[in-house]
């Protein structure tokens, strides 16, 4: 009998963690019969159909819509209509992924059912639970019969909170499954001649979290070190919508138009974005991934949070966490500008075969 999968996607970071295992899940089809869910959190053509068609994916088997709203409104709304999914098709496996909305309703729906639910990137840990992720990750974890980690300290911070040995599996980083598969492809892009921009003649941004954006002052402080950056080397800057629609909110779309040389474009593909990175002289984000992907890239990265749940890229790689005060920011971009670089190392496992490593554990089981 064959066993059904459900892999859960819902934001655009999920993406890419599911396109290796759906494809790695495919070679086997007489043993597994894998559905692709789409939640509908993120449903711009940018933020969605574009990571479809450059990770060639196909359509979702289904659509469930939920589109945006509040914490509860938009979790409340993912349980409902996955719910209503898990009863008319019951998969024996549920597959999440990462720490958004998404990953945590169908984990908590799946459960509830007696259906077991397997955590892609578990055991990360910021340690900050104002962050709504750091409650996703925790809620995910605490409930999910599986838990695979991609690196060490997600095996230590599982330990820690009690969860037995054998429920943990150190596969790696599928992220960079995706990567190294297209790392070829975004060779070929040519997003660095439309924009106009040289090799290592440019740092890449990218801006969402809400600890950064949705105060007016938090926006400020990081807009005020992009103005003085600016100065010094040109900024790309492809913007998140929560961004974009906060900057309208708090009317400062002039004082970000006035930066003659900050390139504000919509957010990127993943060819495009992944180009973008490598030939990035440097990286300021707030992202997850991108800390991660920059390691594997050995680009220097500025995180700009005052924590992270990626240790490992701190550690071993080329990620640095800066303080939220213009002048820090400022200092440290220079800092690389002159010269003065972090070298870093991969990881263990973020070798592309996480995706192989998972589905054997599941083909034993
Ligand atoms: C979500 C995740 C965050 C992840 C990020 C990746 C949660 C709690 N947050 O944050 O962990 O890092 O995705 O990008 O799950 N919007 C659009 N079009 C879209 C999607 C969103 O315009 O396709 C706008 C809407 O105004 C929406 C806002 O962006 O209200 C925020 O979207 P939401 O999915 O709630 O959170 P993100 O900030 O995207
Ligand atoms: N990304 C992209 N285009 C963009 C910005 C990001 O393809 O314009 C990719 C990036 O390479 C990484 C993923 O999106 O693979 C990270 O997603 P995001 O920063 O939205 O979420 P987070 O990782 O913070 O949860």
């Amino acid at each position: 009998m064959k066993r059904k999968i459900h892999l859960i996607v819902g934001a655009r970071p999920n993406f890419m963690k599911m396109a290796p295992l759906y494809k790695e899940f495919a070679k086997f089809p007489e043993e597994f019969d894998v559905k692709l869910i789409h939640t509908g959190q993120h449903y711009d053509e940018r933020m969605s159909k574009f990571f479809f068609d450059d990770l060639q994916m196909p359509k979702p088997d289904e659509y469930l819509e939920v589109g945006s709203g509040t914490h509860g409104k938009q979790t409340a709304k993912i349980m409902e209509r996955y719910e209503e999914v898990l009863l008319k098709n019951r998969p024996d496996l549920v597959i999440v992924a990462g720490d958004v909305n998404s990953t945590a309703a169908c984990a908590i729906d799946a459960v509830k059912l007696h259906i077991p639910v397997a955590h892609l990137e578990a055991g990360l840990r910021s340690f900050a639970r104002s962050m709504p992720e750091e409650i996703n990750r925790i809620l995910t974890d605490a409930i999910s019969d599986y838990l695979l980690t991609p690196s060490p300290d997600g095996d230590e911070n599982l330990l820690c909170e009690g969860v037995p040995k054998n429920k943990i599996f150190f596969v790696g980083n599928i992220m960079i499954d995706s990567l190294i598969q297209y790392q070829e492809k975004a060779r070929q892009s040519k997003i660095l001649e439309k924009l106009k921009i040289e090799n290592h003649d440019y740092a890449l941004i990218t801006l969402h979290r809400p600890s950064n954006v949705d105060k007016e002052n938090g926006l400020l402080t990081i807009l005020n070190a992009f103005e003085e950056i600016s100065k010094s080397i040109k900024l790309v800057f492809p913007i998140h919508p929560r961004t974009t629609k906060q900057i309208t909110a708090y009317g400062l779309e002039e004082k970000v138009k006035k930066m003659k040389n900050l390139l504000l474009i919509p957010p990127v593909g993943y060819y495009d974005f992944l180009k973008l990175q490598m030939k990035a002289k440097f990286i300021l984000t707030d992202s997850g991934g991108i800390q991660e992907e920059s390691t594997y890239f050995g680009v220097p990265c500025l995180t700009l949070r005052p924590n992270t749940e990626r240790p490992i890229t701190i550690t071993e790689g080329t990620n640095k966490l800066v303080k939220l005060e213009t002048e820090h920011i400022i200092e440290e971009a220079k800092n690389i500008i002159s010269g003065n670089t972090k070298k870093g190392k991969i990881p263990k496992y973020w070798d592309g075969k996480t995706a192989e490593r998972i589905v054997k554990i599941f083909r034993e089981k």
